[in-house]
């Protein structure tokens, strides 16, 4: 279980004077899945690209299931399947067919590839639909689609970049199972990147949070929200700053960080405390909103590493497509 079965040594991919992927070195376990977590932007995906030879890093190797990815990339692609971040499949084929069309690309034969094709769309549950056309299919059965067709060959290690990227809470919630059933019925390891925190809480054995192309923490997601402390506390306020000078004298308070007029406090015996702390803004001055009380997620661990929520990132990110769609928009009405 522990054999590394990636190992990426000092990978760097840069794009001119940008640095996508900085230096990173981790091991990946046989069996485990393994999470990459991190803002938009952060090189999630150009990991990926790299590891399933799609991309030539710029220094740096890795090896998958024992295959060197600059010397070997024949043997690295026939031990990998893979799920881009972006749709792939084919809308004007119907399921079955994409899924043929693929196992002939490896060179199955017509009895294994009926065999394999009824198993993968068993385990992501669309033999029914499986001789409709993709394009009448929801965008999480395309989805599920995608994960088959990547098991189709029998790999040992599946990506999945950003694999319920877009789809309603209720079906990121269902390729989640299909997530750790493959795992578990197909002993396949897996990697996939996420920007969902919840994703990476739910299905991962361990993450790496990366953030501007560098690793800033890897381990079991409870190790990650363990470190930060018990509770969290968090409390808005008319003056951040100041009711921050004044908590940083009291002990029994692990940590403070202050974001926008919130101050999130790091404490043990979280309902204990929030009186004493109300008592004490009541006593300098301080005007509280609001408080709550919360066990940390990883979205604490990457503010506390970084200074940012990774939600902010994704926010920003929502605004730029918002305003991109209106533009198109706009320039659709004029013509
Ligand atoms: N083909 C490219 N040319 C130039 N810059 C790129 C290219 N692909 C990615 N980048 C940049 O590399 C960084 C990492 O991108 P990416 O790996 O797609 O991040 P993520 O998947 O975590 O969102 C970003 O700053 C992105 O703009
Ligand atoms: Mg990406």
């Amino acid at each position: 279980m522990n054999e590394h079965i990636i190992q990426i040594i000092e990978l760097t991919k840069k794009y001119g004077n940008i640095k996508a992927v900085d230096n990173v070195s981790l091991g990946i376990r046989r069996g485990e899945i393994f999470g990459l977590l991190g803002p938009n932007g952060a090189g999630k995906t150009t990991i990926i690209k790299m590891l399933a030879t799609l991309l030539k890093p710029t220094s740096g190797f890795a090896e998958v299931w024992h295959h060197n990815i600059l010397k070997e990339q024949d043997a690295v692609r026939r031990s990998i399947g893979i799920v881009f971040q972006d749709p792939s499949i084919d809308t004007e084929l119907t399921g079955r067919e994409n899924l043929d069309f693929h196992a002939r690309m490896y060179g199955l034969n017509k009895e294994k590839r009926e065999k394999r094709i009824a198993e993968v769309l068993d385990l992501v549950e669309l033999n029914d639909r499986a001789k409709a056309f993709v394009k009448f299919y929801s965008g999480g059965m395309q989805r599920r689609l995608e994960i088959a067709r990547g098991l189709m060959h029998y790999p040992k290690v599946l990506f999945l970049d950003e694999p319920t990227l877009g789809l309603d809470a209720q079906t990121r919630h269902r390729i989640w199972e299909y997530i750790k059933r493959l795992n578990k019925a197909q002993k396949v390891t897996v990697v996939l990147t996420t920007h969902y925190m919840e994703e990476a809480d739910y299905l991962c054995d361990r993450v790496a949070i990366i953030d501007n192309g560098k690793i800033i923490a890897l381990d079991k997601p409870n190790n990650l929200k363990n470190a930060i402390g018990e509770d969290i506390i968090s409390v808005q306020v008319s003056d951040g700053g100041k009711f921050s000078d004044i908590l940083t004298k009291i002990e029994y308070i692990k940590r403070i960080r202050l974001h926008d007029d919130f101050l999130f406090l790091s404490v043990e015996n979280g309902e204990i405390m929030i009186p004493r702390i109300l008592r004490l803004a009541h006593e300098e001055g301080i005007f509280v909103q609001s408080v709550s009380l919360r066990k940390p997620t990883l979205e604490d661990v990457f503010l506390t590493f970084t200074g940012r929520t990774i939600r902010e990132q994704e926010a920003s990110v929502k605004e730029q497509i918002r305003m991109k769609a209106k533009a198109s928009m706009r320039m659709g009405g004029k013509r």
